[in-house]
Order: structure tokens, then C-alpha cells, then sequence
């Protein structure tokens, strides 16, 4: 059997973000930021902490620069947020953001709801925000969304993914993460993808963004991984979900990532318990459960909170 796995991930939280995006109720600026603390405290080292987007578009991300001002800035942890055109750069440059992302999608339906232009318009509006950016010396990640299906066009083809992978590549992204925004992803669609995209793009430039919807993800990650993948995106407790596609559920939980790495002998730096606690207290200010299978199954083991 072929074991071909990195022997470290780096994980990035993008709960506070991706996770908290999604909420139909508000969330006290105290709770996101006791949030992020925990996440900082558990080892998480790159954290999405806010959006720098239109407030009339996405409500719950209208206090990022709030959130930004009030976090302390552990040494070591990368605090991002997304920036979609030169007006969100400017807010995140304002708010002292470490990094910030640039989003854009594989699907034209998808690009036009979700940033409201076409995916060529979205490429030349990052033209400016990557030099806004550049000049500032931070780095800029870049999101693609819809790499494995879209909620307007359905089946999206891995080739058009390449072709917009490679182009925000060569705009200066250091890394470019994969959404499966709506979670339809199977290990099949995986490998095509990542047979197609692998040709001309290294896996060291690639991270996995996988929304769990089918209850796929950790399978399609463990594919991802066998290619040399060693960036993984997750939520804490499995928040997530996006306001632009209807049925979305959330990101793969960041404890079942945790969970799964360390069964599989890869190293995180990332302390279970300390993800379980943060996952606690977030939820109970939503007055849920996580979806976390992780989560459930290690609370349901110690018959208390963490
Ligand atoms: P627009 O309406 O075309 O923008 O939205 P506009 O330039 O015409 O401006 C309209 C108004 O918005 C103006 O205000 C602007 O000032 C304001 P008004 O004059 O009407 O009072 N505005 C802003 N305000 C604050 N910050 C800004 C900003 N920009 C304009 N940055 C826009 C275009 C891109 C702004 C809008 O569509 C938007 O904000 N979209 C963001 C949607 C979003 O955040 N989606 C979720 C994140 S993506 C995601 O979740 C997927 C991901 O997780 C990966 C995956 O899973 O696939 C990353
Ligand atoms: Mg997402």
C-alpha cells in the first residue's frame, strides 16, 4: 500500500471568519474575540479572523475591524481577512491585518452572486489589491471557490479551476486555497481535480478548503494529503457554511482534522482539548451543538463540558 503522506499540516482556522459569516444571530464583539484567544491558545497559528466586505452584503462580518483592534496579537499566529476589492485592502491595512485573501470562484454564476462580477472582472479588480498589499509587505492568499461543483452551474471542470488556480498564482498569491464551497466533493472528484491542477501547479502552493455538507470531507482530505497536500482549512466545531450558497453546511470541523492527523501520526502543533473548549464556549453562545463527530464523541467520553 502506498503511503505518501507529509509528515506535518498546517491548519488554518477559519472559523471566526467562514464559521461565524454564516449566523443568522449577532454576535457579541467579546464572544469572537474570547473565540480567537482560545483558537490562538489551543496552537493554532493562522487564524482568518474577519472580512473586510460590504456590510450590506454580509452583516456578521461588519465588525472586523473591532474584532482587529481588540485581539491580542500572540507572536507566532497569523491574524488574515478576506479583501475583496481596494476598499476592503484599505479597511484591512487600517485594522493591521497580518495577511490578507483574495477570493475568487471557478463558476461564473457563483462570482457574480457571491462578489457580484464576472470571475475575468474579479481577476483585474486583485490587480490593485495585490499591489496594495505588496506595497504594505503582506502577503496575499488567494480563495477559489466551487473547484468541485456550484450550487447555480453544478459540475464545474477541473481544467477551468487550473486556469484561474494558475492565474491568481501567477498574480503574486503565495498559496491558493481549494473550496469546495458546497461540500458535493467525493475522493473521486478529488483525484480529477487534483490530476488536472498537480500538472502545473506545485502542491505546496495549494491548500484543501472543504465544506463537510455530504459528509465527505475527510475522506476527499485524506486524497488530498496522498497528492502533498499539507494545508488544511477547518472550523472549529464545524461552524461555517457561505451567505451565497444556499444548503451550504459547514467547514470541515477543525477537532476531526485534529482528530484524523493525529491518528495518522502527522503533526499539527494543534492541542485537541484546547480546540474542544473553544468550540464549547462559541456554541454556547449560538445555543447549539457542534457538528463535530469528534467533539460529540469526546464529550459524550468525559460526560461534561470542556
Ligand atoms: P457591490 O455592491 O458590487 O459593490 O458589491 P460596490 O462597489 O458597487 O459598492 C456598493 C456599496 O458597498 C457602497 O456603499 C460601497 O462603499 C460599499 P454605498 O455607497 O452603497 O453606501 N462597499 C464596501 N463596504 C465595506 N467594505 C467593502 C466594500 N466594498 C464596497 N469592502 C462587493 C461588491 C465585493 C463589495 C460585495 O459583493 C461583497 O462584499 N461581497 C462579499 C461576499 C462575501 O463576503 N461572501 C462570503 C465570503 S466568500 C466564501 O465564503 C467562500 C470561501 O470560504 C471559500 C469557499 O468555501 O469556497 C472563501
Ligand atoms: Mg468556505
Amino acid at each position: 500500500m502506498t503511503r505518501n503522506y507529509p509528515s506535518k499540516v498546517s491548519i488554518v482556522e477559519v472559523g471566526p471568519r467562514d464559521g461565524l459569516q454564516n449566523e443568522a444571530q449577532t454576535i457579541p464583539l467579546q464572544a469572537k474575540t474570547d473565540f480567537i484567544h482560545a483558537l490562538a491558545r489551543a496552537g493554532l497559528n493562522r487564524i482568518e479572523a474577519g472580512s473586510f466586505v460590504s456590510p450590506k452584503w454580509v452583516p456578521q462580518m461588519a465588525d472586523s475591524a473591532q474584532v482587529f483592534a481588540a485581539i491580542n496579537r500572540t507572536p507566532g499566529v497569523t491574524f488574515s481577512a478576506l479583501t475583496p476589492n481596494d476598499k476592503g485592502m484599505q479597511a484591512a491595512i487600517n485594522a493591521g491585518v497580518d495577511e490578507v485573501a483574495i477570493f475568487a470562484a471557478a463558476s461564473e454564476a457563483f462570482s457574480q452572486r457571491n462578489i457580484n462580477c464576472s470571475i475575468a472582472d474579479s481577476l483585474k479588480r486583485f490587480e490593485n489589491v495585490m499591489q496594495m498589499a505588496n506595497d504594505q509587505g503582506l502577503r496575499v492568499r488567494g480563495y477559489l471557490s466551487c473547484v468541485m461543483g456550484c450550487p447555480y452551474e453544478g459540475d464545474i471542470a477541473p481544467d477551468k479551476v487550473a486556469d484561474v488556480c494558475k492565474t491568481l498564482l501567477d498574480m503574486g498569491c503565495y498559496e491558493v486555497s481549494l473550496g469546495d464551497t458546497i461540500g458535493v466533493g467525493t475522493p473521486g472528484h478529488t483525484h480529477r481535480l487534483l490530476d488536472t491542477l498537480l500538472r502545473d501547479v506545485e502542491a505546496t502552493k495549494l491548500a484543501a478548503h472543504f465544506h463537510d455538507t455530504y459528509g465527505q470531507a475527510l475522506a476527499n482530505l485524506v486524497v488530498a494529503l496522498q497528492y502533498g497536500i499539507s494545508t488544511i482549512d477547518s472550523a472549529a466545531g464545524g461552524l461555517g457554511g457561505c451567505p451565497y450558497a444556499a444548503g451550504a453546511s459547514g467547514n470541515v470541523a477543525t477537532e476531526d482534522v485534529v482528530y484524523m492527523l493525529n491518528g495518522m501520526g502527522i503533526e499539527t502543533g494543534v492541542n485537541l482539548n484546547a480546540v474542544l473548549a473553544a468550540s464549547n464556549a462559541m456554541f454556547g453562545h449560538l445555543e447549539r451543538k457542534p457538528t463535530s463527530r469528534t467533539y460529540t464523541a469526546m464529550l459524550a467520553k468525559c460526560n461534561r463540558s470542556f
